[in-house]
């Protein structure tokens, strides 16, 4: 695709979800989005099996930018198995983003945010999971080459923060390359707690502990005993 793309594009983007008859655009457009080969049965997957939500920026009838991703946190991968505290129930879902991609003359037109934004506001997700579901949606995550400045700048000025180095995490052409672990916390969701957050915590109590913040129901038992 070569050409020149008019700065009123985004107006002219549908979002609709992948559907089989997508399979070799999408091999296509991934192969030219990431430096990594994927097997033919992740393309028939992420564009028909319905544990995936794969949704695609369409400008007219071309596909132009594609987000895809999975849920449920019983699906969390081991590396990151502390990004939710433990005391989240099972059934707490979280989403990870398995790829995200605009075709490189359309970048920098406001479709890679309109494609994050719709999975942060869980819109997209309202004919794939149920509305209880929605409520228990605690983080979006995913994983990124630490040398991929543009992806990592396009989500950390987006709110996500980096959780892991992972060391030699991907095997790009037989080189093994680092990556990083990138969260969204959403619905109140949060990682485990270390050591050092009970410190700042007990801390930060400790500092508001005076008698004016005395609990209503203790300072009233106090006064009576008087
Ligand atoms: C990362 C990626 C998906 C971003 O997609 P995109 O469509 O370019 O994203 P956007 O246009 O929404 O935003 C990119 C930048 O362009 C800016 N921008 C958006 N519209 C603009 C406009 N009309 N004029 C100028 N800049 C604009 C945005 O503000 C943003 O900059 P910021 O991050 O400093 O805020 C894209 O670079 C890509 O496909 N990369 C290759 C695949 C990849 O690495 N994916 C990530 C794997 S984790």
């Amino acid at each position: 695709m070569t050409e020149v793309v008019p700065s009123s594009a985004l107006s002219e983007v549908s979002l609709r979800l992948l559907c089989h008859d997508d399979t070799d655009t999408m091999k296509h457009l991934c192969g030219d989005w990431f430096p990594i080969e994927c097997p033919v049965s992740w393309y028939h997957d992420i564009t028909s099996n319905k544990k995936f939500f794969s949704l695609a920026a369409a400008y007219t009838v071309t596909i132009v930018g594609m987000i895809a991703e999975i849920k449920s946190r019983t699906k969390i991968h081991k590396e990151d198995g502390d990004i939710l505290a433990s005391n989240f129930s099972f059934d707490t879902q979280v989403a990870y983003i398995l790829s995200l991609g605009v075709a490189k003359e359309f970048r920098k037109h406001g479709i890679g945010s309109l494609l994050l934004e719709s999975l942060k506001q869980t819109t997209g997700l309202k004919d794939h999971i149920s509305t209880t579901a929605q409520d228990h949606f605690k983080a979006i995550y995913l994983h990124v080459l630490t040398t991929n400045n543009t992806a990592i700048n396009f989500h950390e000025n987006r709110d996500f923060k980096q959780h892991h180095y992972l060391p030699y995490y991907y095997s790009i052409h037989g080189v093994l390359k680092d990556g990083f672990t990138y969260i969204f916390y959403i619905n109140g969701g949060h990682p485990s707690w270390t050591i050092l957050d009970y410190i700042q915590h007990l801390g930060s109590a400790l500092a508001n502990l005076s008698p004016c913040s005395m609990p209503h129901r203790i300072y009233h038992q106090a006064h009576s005993l008087l």
